[in-house]
């Protein structure tokens, strides 16, 4: 720490923000420009990125069937584009499913992944085609079987989420026992018992956390086949990483471990394979753009200035909660740079972004200044708040390179 005048900074290195791990400089330079004029807070969508991460992981698990989950980006470009590209779709809800419906895709390249339904949701899929359903329970199988009867259902069994920054455990799955019994009632009710599925944890750092849930599949593939029922499908989750502050390991070390895992249990005669990816197509696309709207001082024995931003936890950055999901955060200013906290506009005291995690802003930056929020495409515009203080949901622009289109998308 030196003391300037009669505050208190504290000057460490110069800061440096490694662009190179998330964009070339020229590429973006070419977004900078594209942003130009517009009025923050607004993400921007880099569709190239999403078409290139879809392709990572076609190449890296070639046999599996790529189900994009809907709810991590639902923005209308990105659903067109994977369309395009023969992708399947993981749905949430019935809104989701009308919105697929209307860009025109067929039924039967949609999941009907929640297990938390209504009957009478079940039966509008059914009657729109929807033929394949995710379930964890008693009372959802039933409700599967009186209003989609003789769909495929797959049937989610619990992880622990250890190893993911933002853990989805508890909630959804059951224990394997429960599912192998819920299993059988699903046969005994005209139900087509297609496989087995999980979700390790969403940005799930640990690879072995597949290994394990895999061989909880084989587990019960066996357990049911000795009662004739024959599983033909495996879905493998999300939990598929993007590129946040703290690197991952790269893509094909996840796929390559993966295909082993499956090898190792199943031989070479896998059982279909289901990938259910948000986080890590849509997270890498998203650059998220903010002014800094004021910077306070608390106290002068307090080291930390506090950094308010025009966007927060309300505003899209909910997977700040705990600090979980850790954004990388990019200014034009170079020089010594100082710790800071970050909060977001609103008059809500949860509203603060990164206090405990420590991020370093260069010690010149001013209010009206911008700071580029990477890696922020999944999970930001569709968990936004509609109009909380007053301020508007988050806007966000496709920016897509191949015909320099500019289109401006309100969340569905
Ligand atoms: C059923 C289901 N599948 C897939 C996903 C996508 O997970 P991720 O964003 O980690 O890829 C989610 C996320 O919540 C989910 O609930």
């Amino acid at each position: 720490m030196s003391k300037k005048g009669d505050r208190y900074v504290e000057s460490t290195k110069d800061f440096e923000f490694d662009l190179e791990r998330y964009i070339s400089e020229e590429r973006f330079q070419r977004i900078k420009t594209f942003c130009r004029d517009k009025e923050t807070p607004f993400l921007v969508i880099d569709l190239w990125k999403v078409a290139r991460k879809y392709q990572e992981l076609q190449d890296g698990l070639p046999f599996a069937k790529i189900y994009y989950a809907v709810k991590a980006n639902p923005n209308e470009q990105i659903l067109r584009m994977l369309i395009d590209k023969g992708a399947c779709f993981d749905i949430a809800s019935i809104h989701e499913l009308d919105q697929m419906l209307r860009l025109g895709v067929s039924p039967d390249r949609l999941s009907y992944g929640n297990t938390i339904k209504k009957a009478r949701d079940i039966a509008y899929a059914y009657q729109k085609g929807v033929r394949l359903f995710a379930t964890d329970s008693d009372s959802d199988v039933l409700k599967i079987a009186e209003n989609a009867p003789g769909s495929r259902v797959f049937f989610r069994i619990l992880t622990d989420g250890s190893g993911a920054d933002w853990p989805l455990s508890r909630k959804f799955g059951a224990h394997p026992d429960t599912i192998y019994r819920i299993i059988l009632s699903a046969a005994e009710l005209g139900l087509d018992p297609y496989g087995i599925s999980f979700h390790v944890g969403s940005q799930q750092r640990d690879i072995g956390q597949w290994d394990h849930a895999i061989a909880t599949c084989k587990y019960l593939f066996d357990a049911t086949r000795e009662q004739g029922i024959a599983l033909r499908m495996i879905n493998l989750g999300g939990g598929f990483p993007a590129n946040y502050r703290a690197p991952t390991l790269a893509t094909e070390v996840y796929t390559r471990e993966i295909t082993r895992f499956l090898q190792e249990d199943f031989g070479d005669n896998l059982p279909d394979v289901f990938v259910e990816p948000g986080r890590f197509l849509a997270g890498d696309a998203g650059i998220l753009v903010t002014e800094v709207v004021l910077i306070a001082k608390k106290s002068e024995f307090n080291q930390y200035n506090w950094v308010y931003l025009d966007v927060g936890k309300f505003g899209g950055l909910i997977e700040t909660l705990d600090e979980a999901i850790k954004y990388p955060i990019y200014s034009e200013r170079t020089g010594p740079c100082q710790h800071v906290i970050l909060a977001g506009p609103t008059c809500d005291s949860v509203d603060i972004l990164y206090e405990n995690e420590k991020y370093e802003l260069p010690a010149d930056i001013e209010e009206g200044d911008l700071l580029y929020f990477f890696t922020t495409g999944a999970y930001t515009q569709s968990y936004c708040s509609v109009n909380f203080n007053g301020f508007p949901p988050l806007k966000a622009y496709v920016f897509d390179e191949e015909e320099f289109r500019e289109k401006e998308c309100v969340a569905p």
